[in-house]
């Protein structure tokens, strides 16, 4: 009796356990989140400087990279949260959420240098930023120490917030402000997106590209909108299958591609889409600039721009294979940039130019452009000076419908 007893408790018991699991899972499955409050750790988001809240973000963080109950969510609230510069490390156990609602604040001193970012995310996958708060870099306190325009070996700054090493990724509903230097630092990253992000800083400051990306595959950078003092979108060495659309570019230099081929072991940059998208008093447009005096003999391919509306940008259309600023090589013209560009279709690019040279497409003598193609371009100068013009050396491929200006053989 007593036995048949023990058993049947042993029973229910496993029965039991086993029904709490079955519901655990099925949490799991519904994307239950457990919530790890920043709060709870001790931060505070009373806007004052203070050493905690980096410490506090750490352990909230730890515990939710560990959490294998489901999905895990580091949450924080409202406020404005002081932070000095701090790297989120996976991997974790499972897929995580770092949702902020308020502000973070970056430290003003230019000691937030002792890495790359303010803000960094690593060797995670199923990662998701969002929240619809804001990233403040404070980069007003820094901007006047910039010198890198006429120092080759000025001091780099932190950018606001960075991923490496992430993949299967995003970054959703969240403002970027003012960042020290540039404001998303992709690099290494695989299936990674971009949605509903706002990155701001005012025109004139120094090196604050919008998003940064390199070495990194398959993304989409979708409905995004970029005022900054550098590039709004700047693609490096090693980025492959890139999306863009529906984004809003300006005042900035525009998305630009490269430099490209300065150093050796520079990987290609291929696959790269820009469509259905605005640029609007941008110092540069559509641009692909590689390295004069290139070393490495790679390529870029594969290229397609379209439906693009331009807006008082100064140079809307530009392949600049002469790319050497700041007087780095002493006579121009003498070099020849060994970067192979092929494949690269304009198709509906419209608006007007603030210059005369509104498509300009300057390929190298030793490795001329191959398979460029233009279709349904009509970019007008409103200048008193003349009308807008079109360079094109070096370049092969073919011209359909209507081009203006129209002065290109190809
Ligand atoms: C990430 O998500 C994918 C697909 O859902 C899954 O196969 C993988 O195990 C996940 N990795 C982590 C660390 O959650
Ligand atoms: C990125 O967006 C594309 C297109 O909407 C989608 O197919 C893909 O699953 C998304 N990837 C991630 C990691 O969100
Ligand atoms: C685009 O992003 C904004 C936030 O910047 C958001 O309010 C809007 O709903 C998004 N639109 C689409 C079509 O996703």
């Amino acid at each position: 009796m007593a036995s048949r007893f023990l058993i049947l408790c042993v029973l229910s018991l496993f029965s039991f356990s086993f029904l709490a699991v079955s519901s655990a899972q099925t949490n799991a499955f519904h994307g239950e989140q457990k919530v790890f409050d920043v709060r709870n750790y001790g931060a505070r988001g009373d806007g004052k400087k203070n050493i905690h809240n980096t410490l506090a973000f750490t352990e909230a963080w730890i515990d939710a990279c560990k959490w294998s109950g489901g999905r895990s969510t580091v949450y924080i609230p409202a406020g404005t949260f002081f932070l000095d510069q701090i790297t989120f490390s996976g991997p974790c156990k499972s897929h995580i959420t770092f949702t902020i609602k308020g502000t973070l604040l970056a430290p003003q001193s230019l000691n937030a240098d002792r890495q790359a970012e303010w803000i960094s995310f690593r060797y995670v996958d199923n990662l998701t930023v969002d929240g619809g708060g804001t990233i403040d870099g404070q980069g007003s306190y820094s901007w006047p120490l910039n010198d890198c325009n006429k120092n080759p070996h000025c001091r780099t700054l932190a950018m606001n917030m960075g991923f490496a090493f992430v993949r299967s990724s995003r970054m959703k509903g969240l403002r970027s402000i003012n960042s020290k230097m540039g404001h998303i630092n992709l690099y290494s990253v695989e299936n990674f997106n971009i949605t509903g992000v706002t990155i701001t800083a005012p025109g004139d400051s120094p090196n604050t590209d919008g998003i940064k990306i390199g070495r990194s595959k398959d993304m989409h950078i979708f409905n995004v909108s970029i005022a900054t003092g550098d590039d709004c979108v700047a693609i490096l060495d090693g980025t492959s299958n890139l999306d863009i659309s529906h984004v809003r570019c300006g005042p900035g230099h525009g998305i630009s591609v490269g430099s490209i081929g300065r150093y050796k072991d520079e990987k290609s940059i291929e696959g790269i889409t820009v469509r259905n998208s605005l640029f609007k008093g941008t110092m540069n447009g559509l641009r692909i600039k590689t390295w004069a005096k290139s070393v490495s003999e790679t390529s870029v391919s594969n290229f397609l721009y379209e439906n693009i509306q331009m807006i008082d940008v100064g140079n809307p259309i530009v392949i600049d294979q002469q790319y050497c600023p700041n007087y780095q090589c002493d006579s121009s013209g003498n070099y020849n940039s060994h970067v192979q560009i092929k494949d690269v279709k304009y198709n509906k690019i419209w608006g007007t130019s603030t210059t005369r040279a509104a498509l300009m497409i300057q390929c190298s003598k030793t490795f001329p452009c191959q398979g460029v193609e233009l279709s349904d371009i009509n970019l007008v100068y409103k200048g008193r000076d003349g009308l807008a013009t079109a360079t094109c050396e070096n370049v092969g491929g073919s011209v359909r419908g209507k081009i203006v200006p129209g002065d290109c053989r190809i």
